[in-house]
């Protein structure tokens, strides 16, 4: 059997949550990541009939039986993951029942599962009705898309449509938009569901007041789209309190998205 510390999944966790760490936007333990793993892959580095815990998760992801993920823990601080991998992260199966999740390696120190898990399933089966190949999903607190969510409209169309505006490739990363949920308590069942059901649409959703949800095909793909509206959001705040003498106009974006031969959400630009 290999050493898990040296599989290249917990190596790029290790490497996104340390990355999101320096670039400010995950704050003691603020962020969450959960990452869907190939059971194949897992098994030359764990007995996967060695269930170390088990643990409750307060909701059913029937739709996830038997897949594992691997998962920051709660309360933990993405600064520390690279330096302790073992006891901020964790690999879970969901069980039969779908209610439980099976604990195959980590939160050594008697820890569990993101206090976000059902916004992370519930999101995973979202995104996996609308894209087979989706596999992560990440929240953070990134400073300036926080920020903006102070200061501007938290309409859907008007807050991709301004974040469109910011930087010329924004609608080809992101044509499908940005979803924008009300603040509304973290941790529960019900901004999950709130958020799952965002995710059908959007692989980008804003918890107004909180941070973002982004979902991709990989660490790369999921990190680059918060990534991207975080570099937008910061343009937006060096500029918004000054006089705008140029702007990408909606005519252009048409342009770009098509040129790009991206599917864009045609509703949220004024054409
Ligand atoms: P956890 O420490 O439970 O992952 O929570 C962090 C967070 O960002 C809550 O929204
Ligand atoms: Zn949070």
């Amino acid at each position: 059997m290999k050493n898990i510390l040296d599989a290249p999944f917990v190596e790029e966790m290790k490497k996104t949550t340390a990355n999101m760490y320096r670039l400010g936007w995950d704050e003691r333990n603020g962020g969450n990541i959960s990452y869907m793993l190939d059971e194949k892959e897992v098994a030359e580095y764990l007995d996967l009939n060695n269930v170390i815990r088990t643990i409750p998760t307060g909701f059913d992801a029937k739709e996830l039986i038997g897949k594992i993920f691997i998962v920051t823990g709660t309360g933990k601080y993405f600064k520390n993951v690279e330096y302790d991998p073992e006891n901020n992260l964790g690999i879970i199966r969901i069980a039969e029942d779908g209610t439980t999740a099976e604990l195959l390696w980590g939160y050594a120190d008697g820890g569990k599962f993101t206090s976000e898990l059902p916004a992370h399933l519930m999101s995973h089966i979202s995104r996996l009705s609308v894209d087979p190949e989706n596999r992560v999903v990440i929240h953070s607190h990134p400073t300036n898309t926080l920020a903006m969510n102070y200061v501007h409209e938290l309409d859907e169309k008007k807050f991709t449509h301004t974040l469109w505006e910011m930087c010329t490739e924004c609608i080809v990363v992101f044509p499908d938009g940005v979803g924008v949920l009300p603040w509304m308590l973290c941790g529960t069942n019900e901004i999950g569901e709130a958020t799952a059901e965002k995710m059908k649409e959007f692989r980008l959703v804003i918890w107004a007041m909180h941070g973002i949800y982004g979902a991709g095909k990989n660490l790369d793909e999921a990190f680059g789209l918060i990534e991207t509206v975080e570099k937008a959001a910061q343009i937006y705040m060096l500029t918004s309190h000054l006089p705008r003498i140029n702007t990408i106009k909606d005519k252009d974006m048409q342009i770009l998205a098509e040129a790009f031969g991206v599917e864009y959400r045609k509703d949220f630009l004024n054409l």
